[in-house]
């Protein structure tokens, strides 16, 4: 059955086999096994030797690992675009009348603003605070059916499980269709960006669901943001067909395992770092800081631009239609910018990272993504305080587009449910 075929796959065998590299600067694997479960030496060599790495893997790419280059290219809108963002080659997906299906994130100007402004009223902090109280109430569920066991994945059992009910609430969706939610994003990008054939299968699962979806709110319409969109006005009309689908699929592919690899990523560091953990534990108030650091140095999203005219990035030429990487994580870990990028400070004063992105892409849900890590690390240290990794050899990494664990067994002292 097509919906079980990306999970069937062991997290280990996710990374498709290719030649070993012999040469970062000149030809990175952003999917090799190394890069994936430790990309961090790797850029900070980088940095020194290669400031802008090219390979002709995966389609063709460049990879600047500087703060400044990275983020130079994203507010680069006159020679960058956002036509295709993927990471890989991805073919670009058409509806029945030859319209792109488009969403903000791989929109430019003029179209991008207008677009963007529509859904943002959706993603404000005060709106998203409406969230707060069922995110906390769904996070001690999670620890409730596990809290026993002494043991857990905090990946596929708990940061996982997060991100999907929060947009499926946005949506005014079926909480209960989460799983499925995680499944169709994995297939789509986190293994379909390797899998043409499996990307174009979700996909199409995805496209089926909306398109349900939007049918039934053309009679049922509720205060959820599908509903919202089919009766927004864009330049004086509707918004047209291709742009909702767009959007709506954008939904799921950038709320989802984004937010949930940044959970996992911090309980990874956690549970490796007894000594933040307890300090955590000890000083709560101060894990808004911390959030922010961790995010800072475990930023999951790299991006990818296209040159739209033969141009240069910090002295190095790029030809139109060449491939750029956005590695906002390699941005963050720039000496030139933090002091002690490579050191996790939870309590670092001053930390204006860019894991969100940086121009006019700038992330969208970064309110919600903040609100959902925040609950969800704040649970777990209030009711699993002591938690180690069981271990270490046996976490399993996702990379790519979207890097974060994605097998990370804990063991903990045993507690009676809450
Ligand atoms: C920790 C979690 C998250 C991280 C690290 C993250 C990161 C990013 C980054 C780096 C971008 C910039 C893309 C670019 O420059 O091409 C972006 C854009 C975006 N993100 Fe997030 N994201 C997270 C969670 C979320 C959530 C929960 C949502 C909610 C649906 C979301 C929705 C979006 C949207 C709609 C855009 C496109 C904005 C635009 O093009 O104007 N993200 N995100």
């Amino acid at each position: 059955m097509a919906a079980r075929a990306a999970t069937e796959r062991n997290p280990g065998d996710e990374m498709t086999e290719t030649e070993p590299v012999e040469d970062w600067s000149t030809d990175y694997d952003i999917f090799d096994p190394q890069f994936v479960t430790d990309p961090y030496p790797i850029w900070a060599e980088l940095r020194s030797a290669c400031p802008v790495a090219h390979t002709d893997r995966w389609g063709g790419s460049y990879m600047p690992s500087t703060f400044e280059t990275v983020t130079g290219v994203a507010h680069d809108v006159e020679n960058f675009t956002s036509y295709e963002v993927g990471v890989a080659p991805v073919p670009v997906a058409y509806d029945e009348q030859g319209n792109r299906l488009r969403s903000i994130i791989a929109s430019d100007p003029p179209e991008h603003t207008p677009e963007r402004r529509l859904m943002l009223p959706f993603f404000s902090p005060k709106v998203v605070e409406r969230y707060r109280v069922s995110t906390r109430e769904l996070c001690r569920r999670l620890i409730t059916g596990f809290i026993e066991d002494g043991r857990v994945d905090a990946a596929g059992d708990y940061a996982r499980q997060i991100p999907p009910r929060v947009i499926a609430d946005i949506l005014g969706i079926d909480p209960e269709m989460s799983d499925q939610f995680t499944e169709w994003v994995q297939g789509v990008l986190e293994l379909g960006l390797q899998d043409p054939e499996l990307r174009e299968r979700y996909r199409a699962i995805i496209q089926e669901f909306f398109d349900a979806e939007i049918e039934r709110r053309r009679t049922e319409p509720g205060d959820d943001l599908i509903s919202f969109l089919l009766t927004a006005e864009l330049d004086g009309g509707p918004v047209p067909l291709n742009v909702v689908r767009g959007n709506l699929t954008l939904m799921l592919v950038a709320g989802i395992d984004t937010t949930w690899s940044s959970i996992g990523s911090a309980l990874w560091h956690l549970a490796a770092n007894p000594g933040d953990r307890r300090r955590l534990v000890d000083e709560p108030d101060l894990l808004p800081t911390a959030i922010e650091e961790l995010l800072r140095a475990y930023s999951p999203v790299t991006m990818a631009r296209l040159a739209r005219h033969d141009t240069s990035i910090a002295g190095c030429p790029v030809k139109a239609g060449e491939r750029v990487l956005l590695s906002f994580p390699a941005a963050n870990r720039d000496p030139e910018v933090f002091d002690d990028a490579e050191e996790i400070i939870i309590d670092r004063a001053v930390n204006r990272h860019v894991a969100f992105g940086a121009g006019i892409h700038r992330c969208l849900g970064s309110n919600l993504a903040r609100m959902e890590m925040q609950v969800a690390v704040e649970e777990f240290l209030r009711l699993v305080p002591e938690f180690e990794l069981e271990d270490a050899d046996a976490v399993t990494w996702a990379g790519g587009q979207v890097r974060g664990p994605r097998y990370l067994p804990v063991r903990f002292p045993s507690r009676s449910p809450l």
